[in-house]
């Protein structure tokens, strides 16, 4: 039989190769080939107690080595840690926060716990916002620091949440993704495991604390994701260390009774959680984040600043429109301030004026008073001079007197 090449050069046809993709369908390469260029970024916040395990269970899900030091349990407030580290894969770069709480638990009082992991989530929202606000923004280099997801690491209690986790979770649930985690798991049984499980989620509901659902709209993910919401919290065993079973290096814990190996399904949920940050849903804890909870943010910031998207009688009004009445609203406020401050100053200037005369006149009645006792004194004076002056006059007389007796006694007495 000849073949079809053959065929081809006795009809001369000419065949053609086909080419790479061409047409419309080449977009998500597109796409693709500039998200690479670009490369990702992704913000993980590691909320947990002292040496639960944080830092080991982000070593071993990114394995690297990127912890420093080990914290100290007598911080007298909650702290926060955070570092950016250039990550590579393939071709593929990632740009990773870690936040870490420093100190979480390890106070007496610890109403205030959560405050500052709330006001850092806040923070990068309102950064963002800013950023959005502006007239010249630049997108393209700004590091988005929101938070993406909270790892929430749980005590291996095999009882209960604790109420710093209840107070923590259900204050931070509205502004972020949270996947709840069993740190340590492989202190627990397998059944004492299933049961803390079942109990977790059970307060969780009945506290009405949200967590981040897995979705399960998208056909590619959704058969895992909605496997993964059966397993929450996942319970996960962090280790970099290399152990070997059979012949095989696996990452694992040795222990004297045996080899718990990280990446074994069958030990602990390590494998799902790194499937569902790094593979299936990091691009959906970013879009929730972005859509879901900084949009909540937004909407309650702007709202607190006075904007709407309808007026007081349920009619839509433009952004112009409020920023108008803002900027009357202001203006009148200002004006009225001044008023008010002219009126204080006006106050002021009367009341200072009234101290200055009533100062005034005291010091004239002063005046006054002295410029009498001054002229009593120049009187008496004058008075006491004018005696002196009569006596003084008397004085001479009696002596002239005396001059003229004695003259004629003298003459008398020459006669005589
Ligand atoms: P700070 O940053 O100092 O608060 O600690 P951390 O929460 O980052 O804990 P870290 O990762 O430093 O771990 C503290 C200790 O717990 C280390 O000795 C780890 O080897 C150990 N550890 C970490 N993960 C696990 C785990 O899954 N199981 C067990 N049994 N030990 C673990």
């Amino acid at each position: 039989i000849p073949d079809e090449e053959d065929v081809r050069k006795e009809d001369n046809i000419r065949s053609l190769t086909m080419l790479d993709h061409f047409g419309f369908e080449c977009l998500p390469h597109q796409l693709v080939n500039k998200s690479i260029q670009q490369g990702f970024s992704f913000n993980i916040l590691c909320v947990g107690e002292t040496g639960i395990g944080k830092s080991t269970l982000i070593d071993t899900l990114f394995n690297t080595n990127l912890k420093d030091k080990k914290s100290s349990h007598f911080y007298s407030n909650v702290g926060l840690k955070i570092q950016t580290y250039k990550l590579q894969e393939n071709n593929v770069q990632l740009k990773l926060t870690v936040v870490n709480t420093v100190g979480y638990g390890d106070q007496i009082n610890k109403e205030a716990s959560y405050q500052p992991i709330v006001d850092y989530i806040d923070a990068q929202f309102e950064a963002y916002l800013q950023e959005e606000l502006k007239i010249k923004r630049s997108f393209i280099d700004y590091h988005d620091s929101r938070i993406h997801v909270c790892l929430y690491f749980i005590s291996p209690t095999g009882h209960s949440l604790k109420s710093l986790d209840l107070l923590t979770l259900k204050n931070i649930d509205t502004k972020v993704n949270i996947i709840p985690l069993i740190a340590k798991a492989d202190t627990l049984s397998k059944s004492d495991l299933q049961k803390f499980k079942f109990k977790i989620m059970n307060e969780l509901v009945s506290h009405g604390i949200q967590i981040y659902q897995f979705p399960t709209d998208d056909q590619s993910t959704a058969q895992v994701n909605s496997s993964m919401n059966g397993h929450l919290p996942l319970a996960v065993v962090g280790s970099t260390d290399e152990v070997k079973v059979g012949k095989r290096v696996v990452r694992g814990r040795q222990y004297p009774w045996g080899v718990l190996q990280v990446e074994n399904e069958n030990h602990c949920d390590f494998v799902k959680l790194r499937d569902i940050l790094l593979s299936t849903n990091m691009e959906d804890l970013k879009q929730q984040t972005h859509t879901w909870h900084y949009e909540n943010y937004r909407c309650c910031k702007l709202q607190e600043m006075g904007f709407s998207d309808v007026g007081p009688n349920n009619q839509p009004v433009s952004f112009q429109e409020i920023y108008e009445a803002k900027r009357q609203e202001f203006s009148d406020q200002c004006q009225r301030e001044e008023e008010a401050l002219k009126l204080k100053f006006m106050q002021l200037v009367k009341e200072k004026e009234a101290t200055f005369k009533e100062a005034e006149k005291e010091l004239q009645d002063k005046f006054e008073h002295l410029k009498r006792v001054q002229q009593e004194k120049t009187m008496q004076l004058e008075e006491e001079r004018r005696q002196l002056e009569e006596e003084i006059r008397d004085f001479y007389k009696m002596k002239a007197a005396s001059e003229t007796l004695k003259t004629q006694v003298c003459t008398n007495i020459k006669k005589d």
